[in-house]
């Protein structure tokens, strides 16, 4: 038993979606969480500048004395996985085991992908899921207002602003006829029912959280490093502590502000 953290990091509130589906599969694990608030978005930087944010995470998180880390974001993994950089631990981003979960549920092959600016040019699912299966045919797209959307609490399916900018950018995949769709960044599962009433049931979301949470138990499993700690949190925000309570609140259905502290890195 390693009662030591899991570290996740991400450039704000959209990493959160993995710490909500890890505290479900795995309550007894303790996570430090670090949200980049002061530098959101990372997905319209160059991968220069975010391979130098992540790697002053990694010191934070090894600071923090963590015995994994999770790069709960779509840029900072695909970057990451472009540039085969990890930290010196159990380590995955969300890229692998959102694809491999694609691959898996999709019959026809045709999937698609939604991500930052700097994902979808990164070209990392595409990649990724041409080298394990070469037939599969990937259109990815980029949506950048959604981070802004979601870092601002309108994440609602019946807020008209989002439903208008849900459609400009999923119309994109109308005559593409697939059948599975990622949600390449983890900002965009607090839109999931949006997008859902938007492309209806016939497309199956594929949601990068769920996924890693159960990657990142899975390698825990066969590194027998699971913990049995209290399930403590911890969160660390590069800018506003209120901002970002009041944000995961409507998400996370609880209060952390006791739990949350402001750490400005660099
Ligand atoms: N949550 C992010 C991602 O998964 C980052 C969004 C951003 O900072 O632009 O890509």
């Amino acid at each position: 038993m390693d009662k030591r953290p899991i570290g996740i990091f991400d450039s704000g509130l959209g990493g959160l979606t993995v710490v909500k589906e890890l505290r479900r599969i795995m309550p007894n694990e303790n996570i430090v969480y670090f949200g980049d608030t002061g530098r959101v978005p990372y997905g319209s930087k160059s991968s220069e500048t975010i391979l130098k944010y992540t790697e002053q995470i990694f010191a934070f998180l090894s600071e923090k004395n963590v015995k994994a880390v999770v790069a709960a974001c779509g840029t900072a993994s695909s970057v990451l996985m472009k540039n085969n950089k990890t930290p010196d631990c159990v380590f995955t981003g969300v890229v692998v085991p959102s694809c491999l979960e694609a691959l898996e549920q999709s019959k026809n092959k045709r999937i698609g992908v939604i991500g930052t600016s700097a994902t979808v040019k990164s070209d990392s699912y595409a990649s990724f899921i041409s080298k394990i299966d070469a037939d599969a045919k990937v259109f990815s797209h980029a949506c950048p207002l959604f981070v802004p959307l979601v870092e601002n609490g309108m994440f609602s399916e019946d807020n008209e602003i989002t439903k208008m900018v849900v459609k400009l950018y999923l119309e994109y995949f109308e005559d593409k006829d697939i059948d599975t769709i990622i949600l390449g960044c983890t900002h965009y599962p607090l839109l999931k029912d949006a997008i859902r009433a938007y492309l209806g049931d016939g497309v199956k979301i594929i949601d990068s959280g769920e996924q890693t949470a159960r990657m990142i138990k899975g390698m825990l499993e066969d590194e027998d490093l699971t913990g049995d700690g209290n399930g403590n949190c911890e969160f660390y925000v590069s800018d506003s502590v209120e901002n970002f309570c009041d944000n995961a609140k409507l998400f996370l259905g609880r209060e952390i502000s006791e739990e949350t502290h402001k750490k400005v890195l660099g």
